[in-house]
């Protein structure tokens, strides 16, 4: 297989989310880094692209001058990753997906479900992948915990929890820190802030993993921060397609937590739970019997899961592996659309699971902002 052409936009020098896009995406070999416009400053975008081994003429001042630059070029960038801050990622992503350009954008999608349904419409019409970051999922327990529940290992599926709940940003006196600040400002998030950060990754995770969507809910959204207008941390109580009761935490205030991210599947014959900070290990406890711990890299684990691992047993796979599935699995997807042939999406999350959480983000703000009512999705 040749190998791919591959443009960043964000994920400058110190940001949080650049570095595990730039291992990911040459992990396996599939991707050639490009092209970028890196930074919101340009020259520092052209400075750090540079150092980062970018030809100049491919180090970009800003993602326009990257758009005309790359839709001109006979060897154009095949896939672009869009990794700025929320406000930004519907403009970018819809004009490179009308170039003709396939894209991985981060989560959340877009600040509004109208611009995301518009971009599902957008990426229908190009015929290209609109994918959405929600990496997590390239875990191979994770995926190995939606093939248990799929073939049945846990029963019916009764109650699922899930939490994002870390402990970053609980300083009062750095709440005014920039690199901290534009999460909670309505003009950069939109109407939600740790929900829309993190809770979407923790209720995503319940849809991956139960293969079901999430319906109706009810949050309890709070500012734990008095200065922040939109809340750091919420408790919302949701309802899936096939009757799953789900109680999702989140929570930016958890002092004590890192990472934070986890989920608990009980089901009616068994139950599942995996930690984020844990990853290489997978708790199942079948109805009437002990505690199994699964481990990555194992035999006898299901297809996903082994093809989702590298390393051998015992060794860790960390959050970078994770990523590197999915732009592992984008990268057959978009050999295939050159081929002429059907891309096998396999489990990558594409738009429409980005919309769905687009949906949850603006319900859990009316339901916060109407002392938790339940609201229809
Ligand atoms: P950050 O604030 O650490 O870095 C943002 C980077 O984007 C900076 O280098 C900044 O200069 C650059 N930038 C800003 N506007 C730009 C523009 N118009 N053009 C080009 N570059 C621009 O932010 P962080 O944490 O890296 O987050 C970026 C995005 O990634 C957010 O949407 C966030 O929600 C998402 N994210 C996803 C994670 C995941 O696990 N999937 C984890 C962390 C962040």
């Amino acid at each position: 297989m040749t190998t791919i052409n591959w443009g960043l936009i964000g994920g400058g020098r110190g940001s949080q989310i650049g570095p595990a896009h730039r291992l990911a995406a040459r992990l396996d070999g599939l991707y050639n880094f490009t092209a970028g416009a890196l930074d919101h400053r340009a020259e520092e975008g052209r400075a750090y692209g540079q150092e980062l081994g970018l030809e100049p003429s491919r180090s970009y001042g800003d993602w326009r001058e990257m758009l005309a630059g790359e839709s001109a070029r006979a060897d154009r960038v095949d896939l672009v990753t869009v990794a700025t801050p929320n406000n930004t990622h519907f403009e970018i992503t819809k004009a490179f997906l009308e170039a003709g350009f396939n894209v991985l954008c981060e989560k959340p999608l877009t600040m509004t479900p109208k611009e995301a349904q518009s971009l599902i419409g957008v990426a229908r019409e190009s015929g290209k992948i609109c994918a959405v970051n929600y990496g997590y999922t390239g875990y191979a327990l994770v995926r190995h915990m939606r093939a248990m529940v799929a073939r049945g290992d846990i029963g019916k599926v009764r109650m699922v929890f899930t939490e994002f709940a870390h402990g970053h940003h609980a300083d009062a006196a750095d709440a005014d820190n920039p690199r901290v600040r534009w999460r909670y400002d309505p003009e950069m998030v939109g109407v939600s802030a740790q929900f829309a950060d993190c809770g979407i990754h923790a209720l995503h995770l319940a849809t991956f993993v139960t293969n079901q969507r999430v319906e109706r809910l009810s949050a309890d959204c709070v500012s734990l921060i008095p200065s922040r207008t939109l809340e750091d941390d919420a408790m919302v109580n949701f309802r899936m397609s096939e009757g799953t009761v789900g109680r999702l935490w989140t929570s930016s205030c958890a002092l004590g937590r890192q990472h934070g991210l986890g989920i608990q599947v009980f089901g009616e014959t068994g139950g599942l739970r995996w930690t984020q900070e844990q990853p290489n290990q997978l708790f199942y406890t079948p109805l009437g019997g002990r505690t199994q711990i699964i481990e990555r890299g194992e035999g006898g684990l299901s297809p996903e899961a082994d093809r989702s691992s590298r390393v051998t047993i015992g060794h860790s796979e960390g959050m970078p592996l994770a990523f590197g599935n999915i732009y592992s699995e984008l990268a057959t997807a978009i050999h295939a659309l050159k081929a002429g042939q059907t891309p096998d999406l396999g489990l990558v999350p594409l738009v429409e699971a980005g919309a769905d959480s687009i949906s949850a983000i603006a319900a859990v703000a009316r339901s916060g902002n109407n002392n938790g009512q339940w609201v229809e999705l």
